[in-house]
């Protein structure tokens, strides 16, 4: 995390472009603020459909003509991916607009939380110990065959994400839900998965960076949510059945584990 506190940021008026200015757009609301890029929440064309706004602002300690190309690239690229991926089914938000030059792009507006929330309010609400013996590891499970079929979908067309953690997944409430006036009270884990923050993806179809991008993830389960951890197999197993060459990246998978293994152990 940068150490810029909001509140110490320049005024919004400096980076946002004319769209910005239009009456259509919603004043910017900070959501977070990342290493790498800012994400608000605004508007797109009219008052009533929001749009999520990444802003890669500049960084002082760089060279100011590679600071832009970098910021130009990094853009460009996570546009294009997502771009793909809308254009092959897989399930992420649609790009709206972008100024590579200015630093921003606009995207659809998820509606839903991240995993890494949903998945740790579950956790907090279920008794102590191994949750993978609870009556409704079911549901948890449910949640992990999503993801891995996600991630195996984006896999298929030649995407790797580069930075597959729970705060990059997201849950999206169903739209059919509650449409019938006696339907069940939709649970804690259910949602559509909508993969986000391809800043760091790539088009490849290398096994390799396939399996890095699951052990990424298999990392990020065990460090954020280590009593879910024994059910992660739940995401390999969907993930098996998602594509044709899965099953040889799984392969690939604990030849990685194993290099992590060695590498930790030379500290
Ligand atoms: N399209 C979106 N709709 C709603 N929230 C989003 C969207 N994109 C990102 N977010 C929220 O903003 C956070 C940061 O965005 P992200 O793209 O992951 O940038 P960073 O590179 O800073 O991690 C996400 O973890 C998520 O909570
Ligand atoms: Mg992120």
């Amino acid at each position: 995390m940068e150490a810029v506190h909001p509140s110490s940021a320049a005024p919004e008026t400096r980076v946002f472009s004319p769209i910005f200015k239009y009456p259509s757009a919603a004043a910017p609301l900070l959501i977070t603020q990342g290493a790498e890029a800012l994400l608000y929440r605004s508007t797109y064309l009219l008052p009533s459909i929001p749009c999520a706004l990444k802003y890669r602002p500049s960084k002082p300690y760089r060279h100011p003509i590679l600071d832009v190309r970098l910021t130009k690239h990094r853009i460009l690229s996570e546009a294009r991916v997502l771009v793909k991926c809308r254009r092959e089914g897989v399930p992420v938000p649609a790009v709206y607009a972008l100024d590579e030059a200015a630093g921003w792009l606009m995207i659809e507006w998820i509606e839903g939380e991240v995993v890494k929330i949903r998945l740790n309010e579950w956790l907090k609400s279920r008794k102590e110990g191994n949750v993978a013996d609870g009556v409704d590891a079911g549901e948890l499970l449910d949640l992990m065959t999503r993801v891995g079929s996600a991630v195996g979908r984006m896999h298929a067309i030649g995407v790797v994400h580069g930075d597959l953690t729970t705060s990059n997944l997201m849950l999206c409430p169903r739209s059919t839900e509650g449409v019938d006036g006696d339907a069940e009270a939709p649970k804690m884990l259910d949602g559509d998965i909508v993969l986000i923050d391809f800043g760091l993806a790539s088009q490849s179809q290398a096994d390799e960076d396939r399996a890095v991008d699951l052990y990424v993830l298999e990392r990020a389960f065990g460090s954020t949510h280590p009593r879910a951890e024994s059910l992660f197999g739940g995401v390999l197993k969907a993930y098996e059945k998602s594509f044709k060459g899965a099953g040889v990246v799984l392969k690939k998978l604990e030849e990685v584990r194993m290099r992590g293994r060695k590498r930790s152990m030379l500290g």
